[in-house]
């Protein structure tokens, strides 16, 4: 049976694009004679320009369904089909081009390549798409000025803070122009200050440009700042929550455009997030 939040969404997210689209997604693991269900039947739509955090604890298959979403690795059955296309059916070179076309990624350890410096590092991708050196560096260039970094071009990676590392790695998976964004964890390393800095330049550079981004978190905090919040619990998405939803109704709502939660949501881009979002049970 469909979950009630896909059904309804059907209706309301009519003529929006959809960019992710999940059916009954198992990813089983056997760990000698017991099986782990880290994917247990997993259904949803995530569409253009949309930023949508899946939380959930420690162990409940987060990286796992981030994973799948990637192309890094396959599932044990069900369907993933991104922007039409049908990921569980490619073979793994037809795979890493998807990556390289298609998929941007930020990681909680940077992952930054210690022997290249800033701009190197962001220059790095745009290499795989035969991209001559002085236009990927010239590109690198206004990616790192996006994200606020032009004086450290030619800094190394030791020879940068947390932040700004962080923020080389997303100018890294934004130069390739991804249509979805993957992120595991991408502030965990950050003290929380820089994390919102980190969250709301994610926020803001994907909206610019209509970009689908997915973050996963433990952090429920920090996944009010996405416009919907899937929750998964042992493999299971339990609960999507609809911030954008919530705040166009209660701006109807609000004669007081000071109580009025859509601006308190464009202060939570510069400011504190969200306080309050409704959710459905799907299951
Ligand atoms: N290669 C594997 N072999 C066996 N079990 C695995 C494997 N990878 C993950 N699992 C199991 O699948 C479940 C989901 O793991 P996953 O890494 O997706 O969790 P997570 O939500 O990302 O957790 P965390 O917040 O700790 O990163 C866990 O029970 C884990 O032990
Ligand atoms: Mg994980």
């Amino acid at each position: 049976m469909e979950p009630v939040v896909e059904a309804c969404e059907k209706t309301e997210d009519a003529g929006r694009l959809p960019v992710i689209e999940v059916k009954n997604l198992y990813k089983i693991y056997r760990v000698g004679e017991t099986k782990v269900y880290a994917l247990n039947g997993v259904d949803f739509t995530m569409y253009k320009g949309e930023f949508c955090a899946i939380v959930g604890t420690s162990g409940s298959g987060k990286s796992t369904l981030l994973n799948m979403l990637a192309g890094l690795e396959k599932p044990t059955r069900g369907e993933i089909v991104i922007a039409g296309q049908h990921i569980e059916k490619l073979t793994e070179n037809q795979l890493v081009s998807f990556r390289r076309k298609r998929v941007g990624f930020i990681f909680q350890s940077y992952n930054l390549l210690g022997t290249m410096n800033a701009v190197e590092n962001v220059a790095l991708p745009l290499s795989f798409q035969g991209i001559p050196k002085k236009k990927r560096l010239a590109k690198a260039g206004k990616y790192l000025a996006l994200v606020g970094l032009e004086k450290l071009a030619r800094h190394m990676p030791n020879q940068m803070s947390g932040g700004q590392q962080q923020r080389v790695g997303i100018a890294r998976a934004l130069a390739v122009h991804p249509q979805i964004i993957f992120a595991d964890e991408p502030t965990g390393n950050l003290d929380s200050h820089t994390t919102m800095d980190v969250l709301r330049l994610m926020q803001t550079i994907v909206r610019e440009h209509n970009q689908t981004l997915v973050m996963v978190t433990h952090d429920n905090h920090l996944a009010t700042y996405a416009d919907r919040i899937f929750h998964i619990i042992d493999g299971k998405i339990v609960k999507i929550e609809d911030n954008r939803r919530r705040a166009g109704r209660d701006a109807e709502e609000c004669a007081d455009p000071a109580e009025n939660p859509v601006s308190r949501r464009k202060d939570a881009a510069g400011g504190s997030p969200v306080e309050s979002t409704d959710g459905e049970e799907v299951r």
